[in-house]
C-alpha cells in the first residue's frame, strides 16, 4: 500500500465532479496529485482544492499517464472512450456512468452492500445509478435478515440527476414563471418548475424507461439476486438535489415493523427519521448535503401480510453518486486494490 495517490476527476466541472472534489478534501483522501479533466467547453476554468487553484484540462490521450485513480462522471459515451484508455495507462477507474454497470466482468458496488465485489475488479469499477444506490442502502439490511421476494418502487427524482445545467434550468424556469413568462426548456423535454413528468429516459417495448430498468437490473446485480422481482415507476420532480422514493417490500415471511425499524436504526449509511405524532418524515430538503439515506414511514402494508412500506430521501449527488464513488475508492485503498489491472494477481 502506498501513502498517497495521483487522482484524476473526469467531468470535474459537473454537478457530481465538483462534489467529488469537495469529498476528496473533506474525507482526507490521500491525494498526492490531482488532475481535473473536462471537455473543451471548460478549458481555462480553475477549481479550488485544499486552497489551491487547479486548472481544468481538456481530456486527451496523455491525460492518464501516471494516474493511479480516475473518478469518472462525464456521461456514458465519454466513459466508453476514456475509461479503457485510463486502465491501459495503469489507472483504476471508478465510473459513475451507466457504460459498464451491467457488464458481468465489472463489479457494481455499494460499499454498505457488496464491498467484497471490489476484489474482482480488472481496472474498472462501476458506481450504480443514484436511485438504485439510495434504495439498496435502505433495503439490503432487511433483505439480509429475511429475503425480499418483490420490490415495488415509485421515485420522485430531483433535477440534479440530469446534471448541473439541468439544476440551473429549473431555477431559471421558476423565475420565469414567477414573472409571468413562459418557461424555456433546453435540457429537459418539458418544464420541470411547478410541474413533474415521468422520467424522460428512453422507453423499451414493455413501456419501462431506462431509469426504471436500471433500478431493476442493478439492484439484482448488487444484491447478487438475479431472480429478485423488482418494478419501478420513475418520476422527475422540481426538487434540486435529493431524490425521494416510496418503496413496497414483499418478504418471504411476515416482517414486523418493529424489527425493520430496529434493523434500520443500526444500518450503515441509514438514518431513521420518524416522528409520527408530528407527521415528520424524510424530506429532500433535509436530505440535501447529508451522507445518510433518510428512512421513515415504515409501516405494515395493509394489503399484504408479508409486506412493508417505507419512504426514503437521499442526496442524489452525494450518496447517490460522488460519495458512493469515494467510498469505493476508500475501499480500494483499505483492501490494497488500488493498483493497475496488470498488477492484480488472483
Ligand atoms: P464540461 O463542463 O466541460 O461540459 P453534469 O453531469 O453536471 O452535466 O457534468 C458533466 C461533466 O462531464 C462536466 O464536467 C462536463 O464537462 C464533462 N463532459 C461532458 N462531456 C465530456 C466530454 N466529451 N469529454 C470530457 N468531459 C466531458
Amino acid at each position: 500500500m502506498v501513502d498517497s495517490y495521483r487522482v484524476a476527476i473526469l467531468g470535474a466541472t459537473g454537478a457530481v465532479g465538483t462534489e467529488l472534489l469537495d469529498l476528496l478534501e473533506q474525507r482526507r483522501f490521500p491525494v498526492s496529485d490531482l488532475k481535473l479533466l473536462a471537455s473543451p467547453r471548460s478549458a481555462g476554468q480553475r477549481l479550488q482544492f485544499k486552497g489551491e487553484s487547479i486548472p481544468v484540462e481538456v481530456v486527451d490521450d496523455r491525460s492518464f499517464a501516471g494516474v493511479d485513480l480516475v473518478l469518472a462522471s462525464a456521461g456514458a459515451s465519454t466513459s466508453r472512450v476514456w475509461a479503457p484508455k485510463a486502465v491501459e495507462a495503469g489507472a483504476v477507474v471508478v465510473d459513475n456512468s451507466s457504460a459498464f454497470r451491467m457488464d458481468p466482468a465489472i463489479p457494481l458496488i455499494v460499499p454498505e452492500v457488496n464491498p467484497e465485489a471490489a476484489a474482482t475488479h480488472q481496472g474498472i469499477i462501476a458506481n450504480p445509478n443514484c436511485t438504485t444506490i439510495l434504495m439498496a442502502v435502505a433495503v439490503f439490511p432487511l433483505h439480509q435478515v429475511q429475503p425480499i421476494k418483490r420490490i415495488v418502487a415509485a421515485t420522485y427524482q430531483s433535477a440534479s440527476g440530469a446534471g448541473a445545467r439541468a439544476m440551473e434550468e429549473v431555477k431559471i424556469q421558476s423565475q420565469a414563471i414567477l414573472q409571468g413568462q413562459s418557461p424555456q426548456t433546453e435540457i429537459f423535454p418539458y418544464p420541470l418548475a411547478f410541474n413533474l413528468f415521468p422520467h424522460n429516459s428512453k422507453l423499451n417495448e414493455q413501456g419501462y424507461c431506462e431509469e426504471e430498468m436500471k433500478i431493476v437490473n442493478e439492484t439484482r446485480k448488487i444484491f447478487g439476486a438475479p431472480d429478485l422481482r423488482v418494478t419501478a415507476t420513475c418520476v422527475r420532480v422540481p426538487v434540486l438535489r435529493a431524490h425521494s422514493e416510496a418503496i413496497n417490500l414483499e418478504f418471504e415471511r411476515p416482517f414486523s415493523v418493529e424489527q425493520a425499524r430496529q434493523i434500520l436504526s443500526q444500518a450503515p449509511g441509514v438514518k431513521l427519521v420518524e416522528d409520527w405524532s408530528a407527521n415528520y418524515f424524510p424530506m429532500p430538503i433535509e436530505a440535501s448535503g447529508k451522507d445518510e439515506v433518510l428512512v421513515g414511514r415504515i409501516r405494515q402494508d395493509i394489503s399484504h401480510p408479508a409486506a412493508l412500506d417505507l419512504w426514503l430521501c437521499g442526496d442524489q449527488i452525494r450518496k447517490g453518486a460522488a460519495l458512493n464513488a469515494i467510498q469505493i475508492a476508500e475501499l480500494l485503498v483499505q483492501k490494497d486494490l488500488l493498483k493497475p489491472a496488470i498488477a492484480l494477481t488472483r
